[in-house]
Order: C-alpha cells, then structure tokens, then sequence
C-alpha cells in the first residue's frame, strides 16, 4: 500500500516495498548475534557496552562507563588505559594464533603475500621502532598517503601502537587536497609510496606529495615505500621505509594508552566546504568496531574469510578492515586494485581463489556490477559466500535482490549498514540471524544504539512517516569532535535538535508499517514539488526497478509551476536493447515511476546518460546534476572521481532532449 501524508510532512513516504527474508533455520542457530542481545541492552545500556568493552584487552579497567557531562564531548570508559595495535594484533599471537593468516593481500597486477599474525606483529613493530627513531609519539599527526598494499595496514597500527594520530588521505585526491590536510593538523611526518597501480599500469604517487610537502612546513620527513618501481624525485625529507624500516628490531614494547587517547583523524569533505577533521579516540571506537564486526557480519574467526573491498582512505577502510576485523582475529582479503582489472570478474575470481565468506562493498559497485551483467559472476564459483554486506548509500531494493541472486546464491543474509565517518562503526543495520531483511531498509539501531525518524519539531514521526534521522544517545565510537573546531562540531552535529540533545544526521528516512528505517538521501538533496517533500533515494529506487535501468540519480530543478520539478538521470543495463534510450522507452520509464509510486513523483525530464557524476568514494554528486538541470555552467569538479564525466553528460544533452 502506498501513503502519501501529503503536504507539511517532513518527508514524504511514496516508495513501498514488502518483500523480506528471514534467515534460514541453520544461519540463525549458529548466528553470533541472537535474539536476546536486543533485550539486554535494552535492559540496561551502560552494562551492554561495558561487556562489549570486555572484548578487549585492558592494560587498566575503567572506572566509569560512560560520562556525558560535557555534552557533546562524551568520554567512554574513563579511566581505562589500552594500546589498540596491541589489541589487534599481538594479543592474537599470545593466545596461539601466530601462523592464523591475517591479511591475504591481491596485488592489482597480480602479485599477491599472505601474512599471518606472527609477520604482522613483527612488521608492526619494526614500524613502530621507526616511528620512535624519527621523534614520533604519542599525539603526533602522520599523513598516510597510500595505496592498498600492505604497509598501509602496517603504517596505520604502528601509529596506534606509538600513540601517534594517523591521518590518512585517499591515494586518489590531489596536492592540493593532501596539502591542505596535512596543514589542518600540522603534520610531522608523511608515509608514502613511489607510485600506484591503476587500471593495469602504475602511476607516480610520490610527485604528489612532493608538491605538497613543498607548501607545508610542518612536515619533517616524508617515509617513502617502494611500490612501482618507478623513478622518483628525491628530496631532502625524504627516506625508503625499506632502509628505515627494514633494519629496526622487530621487538617492540606496545605502551598502554587512556581510553579517550586520540587514535585519528579522517576528513571528510561532504560536497562543499573546507573538510572536516573528524577525531575519534581509542577504547569506545575499538569498542563499538569490534562488537560491530562480530555482530553484523557473523564473523567466525576459525573459519571465514572476510573480505571488505573499501580503500583505507575511507572510514570504511579504517573501521571494517583495519581495526574491526583485526581485533576479532579475522582472516581477511585485501585487494590493491580497481574491480575490472584486467577483467570485469576480478572480484569474483579473488572471492573463489580464497573462498570470500563474507563480503562488504557499496551499492555504486552493485550497481556498476548490473551495468557489467549477471553472466559475469555466473562464471565463478562464489558458494562460499555466506554473508554480503552494503554501507555508503541507500541501496535500491532491485539492486539488493540482484546481489542476493547473482552473488549471494540467493540465500546470504545481506546486512545494509548505515553508519557515518563521524558514527565510527556501524549503527543501523539487520542482525543477519535475528531480523528477516527487507530489499533496502537497514532497519534497526544495533542493540545499544539510539536512533529515531523526527519531524521538523524533533518529535518522533509515526509509523509510515518520514522526517529526519537524529541519533538520540551518545554511542562509544562517535566523533570527539572536529579537529581543531569547536564551534563547527557543536553547528553542523548538534545545533539542529539543540533542545531534545539529538544528534542530527543529515540523512532523510522513514519508518515503515514495522518500525523500519529506511534511508532516504541527503536532506540537501531533497526535492520540492509542489508541496511534497520528495525523496531522490525512491525516485531513484523506482527507476531502478525497470529492468532497464541499472543506475539512476535524480534532482529538483525550479520549475515555474511546481516549484521544483524532477529530473532523472539513467544508466541503462548491459542487456538493455538499443531502443531502451527512445522517446518510447522513455515515456514507460516516467509512467513506471508513476505507477510504482505515484504520480507526484514522475520525472518532468529522463536523460540517458553514459556516467554518473560521483565522488571518489562512489556517492553521486546531485549538486553538478541540478546546475545542468537548471542549464547553469557546472559548479565545481575537483571533488569528483572523474570529472570528463560532466562533459560526456552536457554533449549527450545536447544531441537528444528527452523531454514530452
Ligand atoms: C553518509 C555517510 C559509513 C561509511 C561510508 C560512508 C550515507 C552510509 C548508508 C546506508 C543509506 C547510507 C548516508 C550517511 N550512507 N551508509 N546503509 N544506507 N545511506 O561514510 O562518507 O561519512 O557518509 O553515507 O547519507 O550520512 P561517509
């Protein structure tokens, strides 16, 4: 049934979808997460997450759990003291598991190392000795501004392991951007590589840095990996981390930190604006990662492999490949390269060469996966898969069931996490054994976690209603704060719902007739018209749904009768036949959107497009659409992954209008 609550609501509800699946009678038996973890956080919240925290080793036990008396600055397990590098690694030797694999790392060309615990403590530690040689301890920042291969992993907890504050930049941004990061929180030192493979050939990484290094005086040294083997300018700060490194005792003595000791920072762009640093410290994000790994992907650490395919720029990387799946002794997949190198199957070729159990991706590349065809998976044996996982977007019920059929064998629980950069770890999401999921809802808050749909006034929308997603109860991992910002942390997080003490997500959502949440985009990004709050994400949601159509973004143009009116942006499928782009194909296009929910929501305009405009991390950048919706010159590109994508989308406009 469709509601509509029509005109003031916050939000409007078009979009349903009522298809769930409950997990098999044997997932839900030998599911970490059973049904009574609800109930016992519910019970009592502070002891729930001290038992969590019990996960852990502590050097000291904390004395109090939790104290919000500083709102919005919270401190979690105070008191306490903790190394985290310890926690994720060496403790994991201690208790026998030394030759257990931790990382099986896939080089893009082809290459690939295998590194057990026992390596990785040796590594980190002789890391670690280099970090202290140079002068750096703890609260010093280091700039990480690397590819995925190994020594980034080896980089990043030898950070923890000094008590240092990593800050790592995506190896795809630019001097500029990497200058700038390194400015914000004055860092002393940058690690590096000479270059980087991409699509097959390698290119120099290091000029980057270089450049920026030039324009930021704080920097002492630049440790630099050899990767490509590619010639570089050598400069006075710079050293090989395989002359620096190499050569230092792989011995060294982890020191225990205090719990609210920073661990990094991570910038955040949104889509305009100077980036955010967003600080997270020690115990409570360790925390909330591990509970979060063991919990919504089931991990089994005797059993599976997991396989994450983020990049450590990203929080993604940080919480799901570094610290969540190390500190519960995971086996992991990490790949350097991009997913159609050398070949459209490259994933699922590395999930049968190490019989992937449990893979986390975002919906971009299912959706890019669509676009490429389901006879590519097809070719290879994924029924070790068991366990998929979603996080970045909200994922449009069509391209959840196409990942739940043509990867998971339809049967593998997919968990679809919401979580934030600032969030830290996971918040929203479907116990994989406990909850029947539902194509493109996350559902519910974890247990121990606060979250609510509210209306404009911060009052809680009733079931079917939609609003804003606030966060209603300080949780371990959350932000301590934008670095070096006070007033910025307390406006952008806190200033919206100041009165109820919520924290304000930026996310639209709603509740179904369950109690579900569904994710509705970026409140900025929704459309207007006239009088209906309308989310992209169900326009988007209902395009995909054509079996044309694999990727779709739309936006609010103005329009003088309406006051916005919806434009849809489409990428066709792979099978899609040639008439699929026609002025007959796009009229069925506004008429299913019409049908699936409601007239109100039929596109004004439908282009066929060859790309989306996206951000490094795959989130389609609305704001580039709405300026050539509007026939404006195109705002700024330097945020975007590709931007001859804005080109190829102006020419294609204009050599065919779809417009009736
Ligand atoms: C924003 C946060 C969390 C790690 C990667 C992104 C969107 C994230 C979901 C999801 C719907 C989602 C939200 C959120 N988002 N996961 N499962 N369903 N939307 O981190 O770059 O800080 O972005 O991503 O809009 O606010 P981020």
């Amino acid at each position: 049934m469709t509601q509509s609550p029509g005109q003031g609501q916050a939000l409007d509800n078009l979009l349903t979808e009522s298809r769930t699946f409950p997990p098999s009678d044997e997932f839900a038996a030998q599911a970490n997460a059973q049904p009574a973890l609800y109930e016992e956080a519910k019970a009592d919240r502070e002891a729930f997450w001290a038992k969590q925290a019990e996960r852990l080793h502590w050097d000291t036990k904390w004395t109090q759990v939790l104290d919000w008396s500083d709102a919005p600055f919270a401190k979690w397990f105070v008191g306490g003291k903790l190394n985290v590098a310890y926690n994720c690694v060496d403790r994991h030797v201690e208790s026998g598991h030394g030759d257990q694999v931790a990382i099986h790392w896939e080089g893009e060309p082809g290459d690939s190392r295998a590194i057990t615990y026992g390596e990785l403590q040796r590594e980190v530690s002789k890391a670690a000795n280099a970090l202290t040689s140079l002068g750096i301890g703890a609260e010093d920042r280091v700039a990480i501004y690397m590819p995925m291969i190994p020594e980034a992993i080896f980089a990043m907890l030898a950070c923890a392991r000094v008590g240092a504050m990593h800050s790592v930049v995506f190896g795809g941004f630019s001097a500029e951007a990497l200058r700038t990061r390194i400015e914000d929180s004055a860092c002393r030192l940058v690690i590096t590589t000479d270059g980087q493979y991409r699509r097959g050939t390698p290119a120099p990484l290091k000029p980057a840095v270089d450049e920026a290094v030039a324009g930021a005086p704080s920097v002492e040294k630049v440790i630099v990996v050899k990767r490509t083997d590619t010639e570089v300018a050598w400069m006075d700060k710079d050293v090989w981390w395989h002359e620096l490194v190499d050569s230092q005792s792989d011995q060294h003595t982890p020191e225990a930190f205090d719990a609210e000791h920073p661990l990094f920072i991570l910038y955040t762009s949104g889509t305009t604006g100077k980036p955010k640093g967003i600080l997270h410290t020690s115990g409570g994000y360790l925390t909330q990662a591990s509970y979060t790994q063991h919990h919504v992907f089931d991990l089994k650490p005797d059993t599976d492999v997991y396989w994450c395919t983020a990049d450590i720029g990203w929080v993604t990387g940080h919480s799901y490949i570094v610290y969540g799946p190390l500190s519960n002794r995971v086996t992991q997949v990490v790949y350097e390269g991009t997913p159609n190198t050398p070949h459209e199957g490259r994933h699922w070729e590395i999930v049968q060469k190490y019989g992937v159990s449990i893979y986390y991706t975002a919906p971009t590349l299912i959706r890019t996966f669509m676009k490429w065809g389901a006879e590519i998976p097809a070719k290879f044996d994924l029924s070790s898969l068991r366990v998929l996982g979603s996080v970045g977007e909200p994922i449009n019920p069509e391209a959840w069931i196409w990942y739940r059929e043509n990867v998971g064998g339809g049967k593998a629980p997919i968990v679809d996490t919401w979580w934030q950069t600032e969030t830290g770890a996971i918040m929203i999401s479907p116990l994989p054994g406990v909850v029947s999921t539902k194509p493109g809802s996350a559902q519910r808050p974890l247990p121990g976690i606060g979250a609510k749909v509210v209306n404009d006034e911060g009052v809680e929308v009733p079931h079917g209603g939609g609003g804003y997603l606030v966060l209603d109860e300080p949780w371990p991992s959350m932000l301590r704060g934008i670095w070096g910002d006070e007033e910025r942390y307390r406006e952008t997080y806190w200033s919206r719902f100041a009165e109820q003490g919520f924290y304000f997500a930026g996310d639209g959502a709603k509740y179904d007739d369950d109690g579900d949440i569904w994710l509705l985009g970026r409140v900025d990004d929704v459309m207007n018209v006239s009088g209906h709050r309308i989310s992209t994400t169900e326009v988007e949601s209902a395009l995909v749904s054509h079996p044309t159509v694999a990727e779709a973004a739309v936006v609010g143009a103005s329009d003088a009768t309406t006051g916005q009116g919806i434009v849809a942006f489409v990428i066709l499928r792979g099978g899609a036949g040639s008439d699929a782009g026609g002025a007959d194909a796009i009229k069925r296009l506004r008429d299913h959107v019409a049908k699936e929910i409601g007239p109100i929501a039929k596109p004004r305009q439908i282009m066929v497009v060859p790309e989306l405009p996206k951000t490094r991390s795959g989130k389609i950048m609305r704001r580039l659409l709405r300026d050539v919706a509007e026939n404006r010159a195109v705002g700024d590109v330097t945020t975007l992954a590709d931007s001859s994508v804005m080109d190829l989308i102006s020419a294609g406009l204009q050599s065919g209008k779809s417009e009736d």
